[in-house]
């Protein structure tokens, strides 16, 4: 039966038209075309091809004349495309067919000859090039924008100390400042992956064509130059077919992801009645449309749920690419989709969490009451009596008995300390609200000169990411 649909081909404008007449059935149609998407290329795309035209053009396959047309027919196109007046019309496949459409239509027939040694396959890999560089640097400047309200509230926030939990159960108190520059230090690593990610993934693949190369003299390396790569891909069915950048991508944003969903869990406990340490701004957290009182954390629960999503960008993509054989294949285009949405969303959650923490309001009576109640100057003790000379397995034992005897008998540890023949009042003076912390005194640990040390380091590595990052988002402006 011959089906109604092939009575509606949409689209016979297509690139191959040529080889099949007629058009596309409109259910290929509605799964092949990809312009819903990629149009987020646009921009890129049209940067790869004047470098394309420009490499034509050294090797003489197009005429000075010619690519001066097709270069002004570019920049109309970046015009139209950066105004939103570029206008998409019904063959438009994708962007990269949107684009050579639009250059013919301004430059005339000579347009035909934009698309001279390429294939969509080395120009799709290139524009996802260029777009994941710019993408990967603006990520890291939001981690580095959380990171220095991190860490400047970690400075602020001084002697202020809270339990440092083990299992979520109490277990030695920390400075305030010790517990957010520990969030920094995961965001100071995924910032630097960031970065390496961005290095690697800067290999031109312009002139690798559909899969071989082409029998026209083409300028690879000149290409790569001019797009601010660092070299020309060296195998050209790597080139068309390696969409490792595009999972390295996904995997420091989910990592960063997972960092917030961390962070955005302690934010939902530490705001909940049961902790009562952090105050959320107001306008920083939600109500209930039911309940009157409530004040909720959603911000923490969106970055929690949303790592979830990061998490599955990430694992649904490498699925896509794990039987792929070479080189080229369709499958290779849904590469853009969970990119698009990995990137988008961490910036969300990059964001939001950045403005949280820089109004985050904290009391530091009901965490120093949480640190001073609980039984975590335990420890403290058993390093007192290492400081005589017991071993510490029968100091561990010593305070142990200590501790199940002031929970049996319902009484504080201080009495029982005091009185204690091998402990006494100077061990006692150990449980003293806020002596724990001042007490350590090891390099990293959290007591308040190695947690200066430490701030003074989290700053420089900030300060010298932060360099890092400029200095290649200059290079490429400048290039680009
Ligand atoms: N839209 C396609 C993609 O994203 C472009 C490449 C199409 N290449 C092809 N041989 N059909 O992958």
């Amino acid at each position: 039966m011959v089906r109604e649909a092939t009575k509606q081909r949409i689209g016979t404008l297509t690139l191959w038209a040529g080889r099949l007449e007629g058009g596309m059935a409109p259910e290929l149609a509605a799964m092949s075309i990809s312009l819903g998407f990629d149009q987020q290329l646009g921009l890129v795309d049209v940067l790869g091809s004047a470098a394309h035209v420009r490499g034509l053009g050294r090797t003489g396959i197009l005429s000075d004349e010619e690519t001066q047309t097709l270069l002004s027919a570019l920049e109309q196109v970046t015009g139209e495309l950066s105004s939103g007046s570029f206008v998409f019309v019904e063959s438009d496949e994708d962007i990269h067919t949107a684009v050579e459409r639009r250059v013919t239509e301004i430059a005339g027939p000579v347009g035909g000859k934009l698309h001279t040694g390429r294939s969509r396959n080395d120009q799709v890999a290139t524009d996802l090039r260029l777009w994941s560089r710019g993408a990967l640097l603006d990520v890291a400047a939001s981690v580095l924008a959380l990171q220095r309200v991190l860490s400047a509230r970690a400075s602020e926030a001084g002697s202020v100390y809270l339990p440092g939990y083990t299992h979520l159960q109490r277990a030695q108190p920390v400075l305030l400042s010790h517990h957010l520059a520990a969030h920094c230090w995961a965001f100071s690593r995924d910032v630097d992956r960031l970065l390496a990610s961005v290095h690697r993934l800067n290999v031109s693949p312009l002139g690798a064509g559909a899969l071989a190369g082409s029998s026209l003299p083409l300028d690879p390396d000149g290409v790569a130059e001019e797009l601010g790569f660092a070299k020309r891909f060296d195998n050209s069915m790597d080139a068309v077919s390696d969409r490792d950048f595009v999972a390295e991508a996904l995997f420091d944003i989910a990592l960063v992801g997972l960092h917030c969903s961390r962070l955005g869990e302690e934010i939902v406990l530490f705001t909940s009645e049961e902790f009562g340490f952090f105050t959320l701004d107001n306008a920083y957290a939600t109500g209930s449309s039911m309940l009157p009182q409530k004040k909720n954390a959603d911000i923490g629960e969106l970055a929690r749920g949303k790592s979830g999503r990061l998490i599955g960008d990430l694992v649904g993509f490498l699925a896509t690419m794990k039987s792929l054989p070479l080189s080229y294949n369709r499958d290779l285009q849904e590469d853009k989709e969970p990119l698009f949405d990995a990137v988008r969303q961490i910036r969300l959650v990059l964001d939001a969490l950045t403005g949280l923490y820089a109004t985050v309001a904290w009391s530091e009576e009901t965490m120093a009451r949480a640190a001073d109640e609980s039984m975590s100057g335990a420890i403290d003790l058993a390093e007192y009596l290492v400081k005589q000379g017991m071993p510490f397995r029968q100091a561990h034992g010593v305070v142990a008995g200590i501790v199940t005897e002031a929970l049996e008998k319902g009484v504080p540890l201080g009495g029982l300390v005091e009185a204690h023949e091998e402990l006494g009042p100077d061990a006692a003076a150990l449980l003293a609200p806020g002596r724990s912390v001042a007490n350590r005194q090891s390099p990293g640990g959290t007591g308040p000169a190695a947690v200066e040390e430490q701030l003074n380091d989290l700053g420089l590595q900030i300060q010298t990411d932060a360099e890092r990052m400029e200095a290649l988002v200059a290079r490429w402006s400048s290039k680009n």
